[in-house]
């Protein structure tokens, strides 16, 4: 079948849902202060979708009209046999149906699996890294090696993998990094998106180590050293882009916070359990692994499952800083329904 000819997922404020972020594991081989405790109970085996289902969830997404993929966790990569998922989607990319196939990782298993990315169709990869000091880098992932990461990086280039380093914008931790972080990623030819960091998982417990800041802040130092170009392109998701005009270099900038990307998401999250996450920002999701596991040889009660979630997708969140307490804070761990 035609993809073209397939149905198209248009949820109620006329956004077409093209891309899906599938989380495939809970588990995390790092305990990032701001996304897990140290001692994290995670799921047990049979609450998460197998890596058949898996394939078989992704590929009625992919007929629906789903035309980019975004591997996610936890740390997908520690997921056993995750490799054999990535194998099959690159028929989907084969097929043209699906347009891309990309994993966002904490970097610490690319040696291992770098080629075998690439091999699988996997073209651009997204790694989480904060700071570039060895020491600071153990203090923020709890149980992360900073060589480790940057070898997998290292592995990832020579594979042909294109790298874009996520970097968490954490006050008081690597606020004085900024400038360091730009201009290695400049030298390596790395896209650089900076996040805000969101109310989720232990951000606020008593260890954590920066809070909140603002990225209108941290923009307004790299003018100070830069002339930024506002870009207009978007991709449909949170992130926008300034240019340095000095470096030529693109910098993300994502700030679910502070400013309002909603109108223009054409995106929906998966957990790694089969429950469809229409919002990042809101509680309302729709458990899919039932209806799956209810009919395997069919596929229309998963069919008619997803097209009645996407039309419960909702306007936007509502993250607020700037409320009493927390509201809009979302009580689920970022493992869980993947970044
Ligand atoms: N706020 C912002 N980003 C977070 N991530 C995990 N938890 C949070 C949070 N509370 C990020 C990781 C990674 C991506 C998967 O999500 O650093 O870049
Ligand atoms: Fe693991 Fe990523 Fe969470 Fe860090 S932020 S603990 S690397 S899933």
């Amino acid at each position: 079948m035609s993809n073209a000819l397939a149905p198209r997922l248009i949820d109620p404020f006329a956004r077409a849902i093209t891309y899906l972020r599938v989380s495939v594991t809970d588990r995390c081989d790092f305990r990032c202060v701001y996304c897990m405790s140290e001692n994290m109970t995670f799921l047990p085996k049979k609450e998460l979708l197998t890596l058949e289902e898996l394939d078989r969830m992704c590929s009625t997404f992919i007929g629906l009209g789903v035309e980019k993929l975004r591997i996610t966790g936890g740390e997908p990569l520690v997921r056993r046999g995750i490799m054999t998922f990535f194998d099959a989607m690159s028929r989907h990319l084969d097929s043209g149906a699906l347009k891309e196939l990309t994993v966002t990782t904490n970097g610490s298993q690319l040696d291992r699996f770098a080629t075998d990315l690439y091999a699988a169709g996997v073209r651009r990869i997204n790694v989480s890294l904060d700071t570039l000091d060895a020491a600071k880098f153990e203090r923020v992932t709890r149980w992360g090696k900073l060589d480790k990461v940057l070898s997998g990086i290292d592995a990832a280039r020579k594979a042909g993998l294109r790298v874009k380093i996520n970097t968490v914008a954490l006050k008081g931790f690597n606020e004085d990094e900024l400038f360091s972080l730009t201009d290695w990623c400049a030298r390596e030819d790395m896209d650089l998106t900076f996040i805000e960091v969101m109310p989720m998982g232990d951000l606020g417990n008593e260890d954590r180590v920066g809070q909140y800041w603002a990225l209108d802040d941290l923009r307004a130092q790299l003018a100070t050293q830069f002339t930024l170009t506002d870009l207009t392109e978007r991709t449909g998701g949170p992130a926008r882009y300034i240019r340095l005009e000095e470096t030529g270099q693109k910098i993300g900038l994502i700030t679910p916070l502070t400013h309002n990307f909603c109108e223009s998401c054409n995106r929906v999250r998966m957990t790694c359990t089969g429950e469809l996450y229409m919002c990042l920002g809101q509680e309302d999701n729709a458990s899919l692994r039932d209806i799956l596991r209810a009919s395997p040889e069919d596929d229309a009660p998963l069919i008619a499952a997803i097209e009645a979630a996407i039309l419960r997708k909702p306007k936007g969140h509502d993250f607020d800083y700037s409320r009493q307490k927390a509201d809009g804070q979302v009580s689920r761990h970022m493992s869980h329904t993947g970044g």
